[in-house]
C-alpha cells in the first residue's frame, strides 16, 4: 500500500489514541527493531477481534514493547465494561479456574532486556489491570498457566512458528481464535531469493502446516506483513 492510501485508511479507521501513539514513537526511538510493534492499523484490528470474540483469556507470544498487548487489553476492558455477566463461564463452555475474575491477557516476552522498557508502559497504561506481563519463554511457560484461551496472538520467533502453534493449539477452547502475525514475511514466502533464509523457511513451513490442518479453519489477511486468522473447530464440526 502506498503512503497516501495508508494515510487514507488510517484516517477512516479508529484512532489509536495518544498513549499508543507515544508508545509507538518511543518504541521506534529506543529499540533497534521498532517496526516489530503492531502499529495503528493492526492494533485497531486486534482490539476489534477481542471485542468480537469476547475472550475470557488471551495468550500473546512476544510482547516486545507492549503495543499489541495494550491494544488487546483495550478490547478486554471494553468488553468487561459492557458485560452483564462477568462471572460467566469462559467462551466455548469450558470452565476456567479463575473464570469469575476480570478477563485477562497473558503476554510473554523471552528477551529480558525489554523488561525495563516495556513494564512501565504496560503498568502505566489505562488497561494495566487486564494484562499479566511475564518475562520468559512462552513455549515452556504458557502451558504451566493451567488456563484455556479463547484467543491467542502468535508473534514470536518465526523460525519456530510450527512448534509455537502446536504448543498453543491444545491450550485453546473450541471456537477459539489464533492470530499469527507476519505470515507473508514481506512477500518473501513467494520469493525464491529467500529460500535459504531461516525465518522465511519457518513461515513457509507454518503456512503449509496450517493449510493441511483439518482441526482449524484459516484465512490469510494480506494486510501489513500478513496476518493469519485461525479458528479452532469445535470437535463436532
Ligand atoms: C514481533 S515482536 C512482538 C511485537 C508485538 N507483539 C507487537 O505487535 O507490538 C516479537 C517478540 O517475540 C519475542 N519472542 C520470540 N520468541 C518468543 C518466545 N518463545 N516466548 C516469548 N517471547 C518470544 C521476541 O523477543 C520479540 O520481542
Amino acid at each position: 500500500m502506498n503512503y497516501e492510501l495508508e494515510q487514507y485508511v488510517l484516517h477512516h479507521s479508529e484512532p489509536e489514541g495518544d498513549y499508543l501513539y507515544r508508545l509507538y514513537r518511543a518504541t521506534n526511538i529506543h529499540t533497534i527493531h521498532g517496526r516489530m510493534a503492531s502499529g495503528h492499523l493492526q492494533g485497531r484490528l486486534l482490539k476489534m477481534f477481542v471485542m468480537m470474540q469476547r475472550p475470557q483469556y488471551i495468550l500473546e507470544v512476544g510482547t516486545f514493547s507492549g503495543y499489541s498487548a495494550i491494544c488487546m487489553a483495550e478490547g478486554l476492558k471494553e468488553v468487561a465494561a459492557h458485560s452483564t455477566n462477568n462471572g460467566k463461564q469462559a467462551r466455548g463452555g469450558e470452565a476456567c479456574p479463575a473464570a469469575k475474575g476480570v478477563p485477562r491477557l497473558f503476554t510473554f516476552e523471552i528477551n529480558d532486556e525489554m523488561e525495563d522498557f516495556t513494564r512501565p508502559w504496560i503498568e502505566n497504561s489505562p488497561v494495566a489491570d487486564f494484562i499479566d506481563f511475564r518475562i520468559g519463554d512462552a513455549m515452556t511457560e504458557a502451558p504451566k498457566l493451567g488456563v484455556k484461551f479463547d484467543m491467542a496472538f502468535v508473534d514470536g520467533d518465526k523460525r519456530n512458528y510450527v512448534e509455537m502453534y502446536e504448543m498453543v493449539l491444545p491450550l485453546m477452547n473450541p471456537g477459539g481464535i489464533i492470530l499469527a502475525d507476519n505470515t507473508l514475511w514481506d512477500g518473501h514466502v513467494v520469493d525464491p531469493a529467500y529460500r535459504h533464509d531461516q525465518q522465511t523457511q519457518g513461515i513457509r513451513q507454518f503456512n503449509d502446516h496450517i493449510r493441511e490442518d483439518e482441526r482449524v479453519e484459516k484465512v490469510i489477511l494480506p494486510m501489513r506483513d500478513g496476518l493469519t486468522i485461525i479458528r479452532v473447530k469445535p470437535r463436532t464440526e
